[in-house]
């Protein structure tokens, strides 16, 4: 009892009197581990699911749960925390967790959608509201954001991600962090980020959930580990292992990684957790004979805290009696998770104030949200058709055009469908008494395989000046553990565009999905295709506003869209093969009979697909009016190692409204010690011109930016030549050159 008033009373008021420096924190951690059983230790580093846990009561009063997840009711948070405050011998706080990946209550766009504004503020924002509502029902630490680079649309979690470049995953993925943990993570507005899945378990074979990867060294370096480093670099105050085993190493058992190159080498002080139960998976994954061995080579990976299975608590003891992990590992972890808990102003504000007034759906939460979901559209297709005006009647059509719970996207467990906007309602409340809406689902669900109600929704478009057919996958078809083999519209949907393009109205297509989907056929028969992603609570408002021109689209595509499944993994900054393909080679159907074997033209294509180029690339992106690109220069034609050099090209709107375009910057090292990608994304800008204006946009690139990890695995610039573009997406842009010396 004693040592627990020291802890809750007297070292507070010594460290207000000291000014409370980072050194106090360590001190009194000291203090604390000082105090500590090995038992009570092993208890700090053990995370049990309240849902899926039982009565925790007695483990808490026992202090061995350093945190929970999974309980969201802030009077069960505060009944809990009492116990381990004034149960516990030593009175040390939980830190509760939870999956707050796009918002709370208030849904922003699935994080992918979030990555298509190309605006780091918005994501910042939304993932301050969530912080906002979360830390008021007492959630202090969300496991977000998911920074796992992926290349494959089969791969259902890259809803959850920033897509497939390691520049733009790093600078959302440390905008993220900025909005969850604010500049104070004790504040009643912030919770700890947690930055996951340590590592490359994005790459999955196959894009099948859990498989394995096979990341080497440099590709490691310089892409997947991008966004990790960036994100670490913004304060990011917690890690996840991950569920794969790369080139054989389960991320949860990778010392390389994890203690040697995580901590040793980058410095990091923050805290490490599991995967769910991803210790004891290592026994599955024939990594560990057993729990006991998957607890050892996990603690000696550098893992502070084990999700849900609770191989540590079982083992550790013994593992250090028999030497095989030791005392100083597990003071070294309990330290990182007292850290946290100091972080997060745990020891002195544990409970939920219940008197403060709930921030659930505050209109300005509401306002952030739809705001969020207008700048992740991205606009693929428009014939004019475009924003509608002088339209009288509008056949509303398809399965997500009223989805209350679907376009609300993956992961969502607190969200509500009650307080979703959809299009139907937006369109209803928005159009106005001069605008008919006659709706139709047509599909009735994105699986939905029945086409018993088309002739309905046809007869709907027959009678309309414009057909908008919202279409798409279900929230359920994309995120964990939710691959496909076939990312293609499901059910009858492509049969009911068909069947809508051929009545000749207008077509326009609205696709929320969690992933980019295969649409080529179906963007073919549309006259323009607005593509959502998952957008949240106010995706209806938003794509409304967006339909009619209130607001400009001005999302871009933050992953290229592959044009069929055998082209996958399809993405802009790929390697150059020796034989690239040219152009204009042999097709299947121009091989004669009985040809002699032969290489035809000797480069890297597909018989029966030609060019392994996307449906839509990396980057890409329409509005409502157009942008021309001219006079792209280089301040100097060489730079020094020590300067930099300014890259600068003028952009016109040549339309005749105002428009939003996301000037992006790209380089390409013409030769280095290692092959290099022929284009790497190293800045964008959203700049926003009235009709006819122009402006001078430029960028600073410096040899920071040109660095990367080369043959011998130092991350440096390598002098020589590059190449380098500013253009509206990876496929276009004006080009011009430097030299490093
Ligand atoms: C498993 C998922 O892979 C991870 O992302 C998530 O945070 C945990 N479960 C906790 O729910």
């Amino acid at each position: 009892m004693k040592s627990k008033f020291f802890v809750l009373f007297l070292f507070p008021i010594l460290l207000s009197s000291c000014g409370a420096p980072k050194s106090e924190t360590e001190k009194r951690i000291d203090e604390i581990l000082s105090q500590m059983t090995l038992e009570e230790k092993i208890g700090q580093m053990s995370q049990l699911s309240y849902d899926v846990s039982g009565d925790v009561g007695g483990a808490i009063a026992e202090g061995r749960v350093g945190s929970l997840l999974n309980v969201v009711d802030p009077v069960k948070v505060n009944e809990l925390q009492k116990i381990a405050v004034e149960q516990s011998r030593l009175g040390i706080p939980l830190v509760i967790g939870r999956d707050v990946i796009h918002g709370l209550k208030t849904i922003f766009p699935i994080p992918i959608g979030q990555a298509a504004t190309f605006n780091p503020e918005i994501v910042e924002q939304g993932a301050a509201v969530a912080a906002r509502e979360s830390r008021s029902v007492g959630i202090h630490w969300t496991f977000a954001p998911m920074l796992d680079i992926s290349r494959d649309q089969r791969w259902g979690r890259l809803a959850e991600g920033m897509g497939e470049d390691p520049y733009l995953g790093g600078v959302m993925g440390a905008a993220m962090v900025r909005g969850f943990q604010g500049n104070d993570l004790a504040s009643a507005n912030s919770i700890a980020a947690c930055v996951k899945h340590f590592v490359a378990y994005g790459a999955a074979e196959g894009g099948r959930d859990y498989g394995s990867t096979s990341v080497p060294p440099h590709l490691m370096r310089n892409v997947y580990l991008v966004p990790f480093k960036a994100a670490i670099d913004a304060g990011a105050a917690t890690l996840m292992t991950s569920f794969n085993d790369n080139d054989g190493i389960p991320g949860t058992g990778n010392k390389a990684l994890v203690r040697d190159m995580l901590r040793d080498e980058w410095g990091w002080d923050g805290m490490v957790v599991s995967d769910w139960a991803s210790v004891t998976e290592m026994v599955v994954h024939g990594f560990a004979a057993d729990d006991k061995e998957a607890a050892a080579r996990a603690v000696n990976a550098g893992v502070d805290m084990e999700m849900v299975s609770t191989s540590y608590v079982g083992y550790l003891a013994e593992l250090i009696k028999e030497g095989k992990v030791s005392q100083e590992y597990v003071d070294e972890s309990v330290r990182n998770v007292l850290r946290l808990k100091f972080r997060l102003g745990l020891f002195d504000s544990p409970y939920v104030d219940l008197s403060v007034p709930s921030p659930l759906y505050a209109p300005e939460h509401l306002a952030a949200a739809q705001t969020a979901a207008e700048q992740s559209a991205v606009l693929l297709k428009n014939d004019g058709v475009l924003p509608l005006e002088g339209v009288r009647t509008v056949a509303l059509v398809g399965p997500m055009s009223d989805a209350p719970h679907d376009q609300l996207g993956t992961w969502i467990f607190d969200g509500e469908k009650s307080h979703t906007v959809t299009v139907a309602a937006a369109m209803r409340e928005m159009l106005g008494e001069d605008i008919t809406v006659i709706h139709e689902n047509g599909v009735e669900y994105s699986r939905d395989r029945s086409v018993a109600n088309i002739p309905r929704a046809v007869a709907a478009a027959r009678r309309a000046d414009v057909v908008v057919a919202v279409v798409g996958e279900e929230a359920i078809l994309s995120g964990e553990a939710h691959s496909l083999a076939d990312p293609s519209l499901k059910g009858a949907q492509e049969e009911l565009i068909r069947e809508l393009s051929k009545t000749g109205k207008p077509l326009v297509l609205v696709v929320m999905a969690g992933r980019p989907l295969l649409i080529g056929d179906e963007v073919e028969m549309a006259n323009a295709v607005l593509y959502s992603f998952h957008p949240g609570t106010m995706g209806g408002p938003a794509i409304v506003r967006l339909l009619t021109g209130e607001v400009s689209p001005s999302g871009r595509l933050p992953m290229s869209f592959a044009r069929e499944v055998g082209q996958i993994p399809v993405y802009y900054n790929h390697n150059r093969t020796g034989r690239p393909f040219r152009g204009g080679e042999v097709l299947i159907d121009d091989i004669p009979l009985e040809a002699g074997q032969s290489s035809l033209g000797n480069t890297s294509y597909y018989l029966d697909a030609g060019s392994a180029a996307p449906l839509f690339p990396f980057g890409y992106g329409l509005t409502y009016t157009t942008f021309e690109y001219s006079g792209v220069g280089v301040s100097a034609e060489v730079m020094e190692m020590d300067g930099g050099v300014e890259v600068s090209a003028t952009i016109k709107n040549t339309g005749s409204r105002e428009g939003t375009e996301v000037v992006q910057l790209y380089v390409n090292d013409v030769a280095g010690s290692i092959a290099r990608p022929v284009k790497e994304l190293k800045g964008f800008q959203r700049v926003t011109l009235g009709a006819g204006e122009s402006r001078r946009v430029s960028f600073t690139l410096t040899a920071d930016d040109l660095a990367f990890w080369g043959i011998d695995m130092e991350y440096k610039a390598e002098p020589g030549d590059f190449r380098v573009w500013i253009g509206p997406d990876s496929s276009e842009g004006l080009e011009s050159r430097f030299t490093l010396r």
